[in-house]
């Protein structure tokens, strides 16, 4: 609900000083979208007798392999768990390192470290916040074993640039496209661009089991290692041991973990599949609104996606001008709060968290592209049940807020 005549003329009192909210009610930055379908797939699930690992994982891999153009698909239980079971399958280890992008969530750094690699932060491009090619080209050592780049908000990275600097060299590429299922770079699926691609199903992703993921690749020597890894490191179907056609035995070939998928979450995944489609369209509909309407405020920055490729749109984020306004970034969050507007920040940047800061001894001046992105960023709300009006409010409360601080 928008009180929308005053925000318009410019006369709203902001929330904090005891006007009306843009919003009634509190609209969250995400939030997914479970139908019928999933809830039907569930109860089959449950009613089953088979909850864990089984048919409907299985069908989910295969689907998302096809969406992805590869041959092979592995679902987890995250996105975290295939980044570090990629890593392992392509034997990165202790002597290796391992470049990724310093504009990503920590799980991405945090799987580098756990195969007892060196994590190698670099700098990202302005206009997308992706690995910048030429920091990646730089950060080269002949220890390089993956270069880990990061499809930020759903964007592909630029994977020709990544590829013609990686393939001379014998460097793989892992794709983290923890959020950028059904993007495409140049007319080829996310997941078909890099050696692995992991992707997420956690709650607020385009697609969501709740929590969940896959890894995906061609090689099948590679998924083979990743499924082994995935389950205990047991032989190959173990998962199907207590089927009629199972058998007992099993050999456990490698020290693996316990990352997979269960039939019930899976089950939720078949169910999102089948409207993924929808869900993306009205995605690109709502951006398409987003940037209509932010035209219009000068104070704020918004991304757009590069030519030549699909975005998946998975966060949708801002960035405040901090020139053309009196308040810093957080003031301008706890105002959209006040309006009723959910936000977050996508992200914090890996440099900046006392762990990685303190032990790859990672300098902000390393990193000035990140830093500056980072002082501006809002990331604000975008999903597929929001409606045109939940954005025209989104707008409403960052113009209000905007044009109450201008300078
Ligand atoms: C860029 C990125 N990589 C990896 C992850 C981890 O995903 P998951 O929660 O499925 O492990 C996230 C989660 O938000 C992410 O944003």
């Amino acid at each position: 609900m928008t009180n929308s005549d005053d925000v318009t003329r410019g006369t709203a009192t902001l929330a904090s000083q005891g006007g009306a909210p843009v919003r009634k009610d509190y609209l969250p930055i995400a939030v997914p979208w479970i139908g019928e379908r999933e809830k039907q797939l569930v109860l089959d699930a449950l009613e089953s007798g088979w909850i864990t690992t089984g048919p409907k994982t299985q069908e989910l891999a295969a689907r998302i392999a096809a969406m992805a153009g590869v041959k092979h698909a592995v679902a987890v239980n995250s996105a975290t768990g295939a980044l570090h079971l990629a890593l392992e399958a392509l034997g990165v280890g202790p002597e290796h390192e391992v470049i990724t992008s310093t504009w990503t969530f920590a799980a991405t750094v945090n799987v580098i470290e756990h195969c007892g690699a060196k994590p190698v932060l670099v700098d990202v491009e302005p206009d997308t916040l992706n690995m910048d090619p030429r920091a990646v080209e730089a950060a080269i050592t002949p220890r390089t074993k993956v270069v880990l780049s990061v499809d930020y908000g759903g964007q592909p990275c630029d994977y020709d640039a990544l590829h013609a600097i990686c393939d001379p060299r014998g460097i793989a590429i892992v794709d983290d496209a923890a959020h950028a299922l059904g993007a495409a770079w140049r007319g080829r699926p996310v997941g078909s661009l890099a050696k692995v691609t992991a992707f997420s199903f956690y709650a607020t992703k385009n697609l969501s089991t709740g929590e969940g993921g896959a890894a995906v690749t061609d090689d099948e020597e590679v998924a083979d290692r990743i499924r082994l890894l995935s389950l205990h490191g047991m032989s190959r179907d173990a998962w199907k041991r207590y089927t009629a056609t199972g058998s007992w035995y099993y050999e456990v070939v490698a020290p693996g973990w316990k990352y997979n998928l269960s039939d019930v979450l899976a089950a939720i995944g078949l169910g999102q599949l089948d409207r993924f489609d929808e869900f993306q369209r009205i995605r690109g509909e709502l951006v398409a609104r987003y940037q209509a309407n932010l035209a219009a405020v000068p104070e704020v920055g918004f991304m757009r996606a590069r030519e030549g490729l699909t975005h998946a749109w998975h966060l949708f984020p801002i960035a405040v001008d901090l020139d053309a306004v009196t308040i810093d970034r957080a003031r301008f969050i706890d105002e959209l709060r006040s309006e009723n507007i959910g936000t977050s920040v996508h992200f914090i940047p890996i440099h900046r968290h006392p762990h990685f800061r303190d032990s790859l001894n990672a300098k902000p001046e390393q990193f000035p592209v990140a830093e500056h992105a980072y002082a501006r960023a809002i990331t604000l709300p975008l999903f597929p049940r929001m409606s045109a009006a939940d954005v025209d409010d989104v707008c409403a409360a960052v113009a209000k807020i905007a044009r109450a601080f201008r300078r």
